[in-house]
């Protein structure tokens, strides 16, 4: 079984609408759709935007159905200007840009108790994820950190702060918190994320323009992952 999470419907829906022998399960607020996925058991879940309700939907189904991995797809917005819409990123760790302990001490993106800036993607399930991204074959894919926090990112002078202390490449708000969460229980995770738009002073207008090409993105790249397998 495997796990695939996204903040919102358009990012998993599609998806969800060609799980077979579908099954749902009631946790919480969370509802987890199972059953075979282009021939691969898997579960899914639209955890909501943000890394409490991501956290807490990843460690659900960790809990309850035991994936073998958790993937967090969908949107997000670049993290540098070489870094397009449409484009693909692939994190090779996560980080929460808004955890700071900074004033006692700690580097900026500690994130306590686990005692960790970034926050381990899967480097086997990294490495297949790029090669299923192949199918883009316009597509630009990015390999680096993705940079968590609960904060739609539209100025770029916030981007260039989150660059310029983790290097992200993409800014999304679920993350971190799915990999912090995966961490914690010892689950391999990763995260494939598409960008939306520029995180920038014209966001605004270009996450809704161009949201549901980026989450067609991701989702393409899933279906090529788990028929590969
Ligand atoms: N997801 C998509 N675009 C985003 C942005 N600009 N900031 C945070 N999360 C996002």
């Amino acid at each position: 079984m495997v796990g695939l999470i996204g903040a919102m419907a358009v990012e998993v829906e599609s998806l969800m609408a060609q799980v077979e022998d579908k099954q749902e399960t009631r946790i919480g607020m969370d509802v987890f759709v199972s059953g075979k996925l282009f021939g691969k058991d898997a579960v899914l879940a639209v955890c909501g935007p943000g890394k409490i309700n991501a956290a807490l939907c990843a460690q659900s189904m960790i809990q309850h159905f035991h994936p073998e991995w958790v993937l967090n797809l969908g949107v997000a917005g670049a993290g540098e200007s070489s870094v397009s819409i449409g484009d693909m990123v692939i994190a090779t760790a996560a980080v929460q840009h808004d955890c700071d302990t900074s004033p006692i001490g700690d580097p900026v993106g500690l994130v306590s108790k686990i005692n960790l800036v970034e926050l381990p993607c899967d480097e086997a399930l990294r490495a297949r994820l790029v090669k299923a991204a192949e199918v883009l074959t316009d597509v630009k894919v990015h390999e680096g950190i993705i940079a968590t926090g609960d904060q739609f990112i539209n100025k770029g002078d916030v981007r260039q702060r989150i660059h310029e202390l983790f290097h992200a490449k993409a800014v999304e708000m679920e993350g971190g918190a799915v990999a912090h969460a995966c961490y914690m229980h010892g689950v391999p995770c990763g995260v494939l994320r598409s960008i939306s738009d520029q995180a920038d002073g014209h966001s605004d207008m270009d996450y809704p323009t161009f949201v549901k090409l980026a989450a067609d993105h991701s989702v393409k790249v899933v279906e090529q992952l788990l028929r590969q397998a």
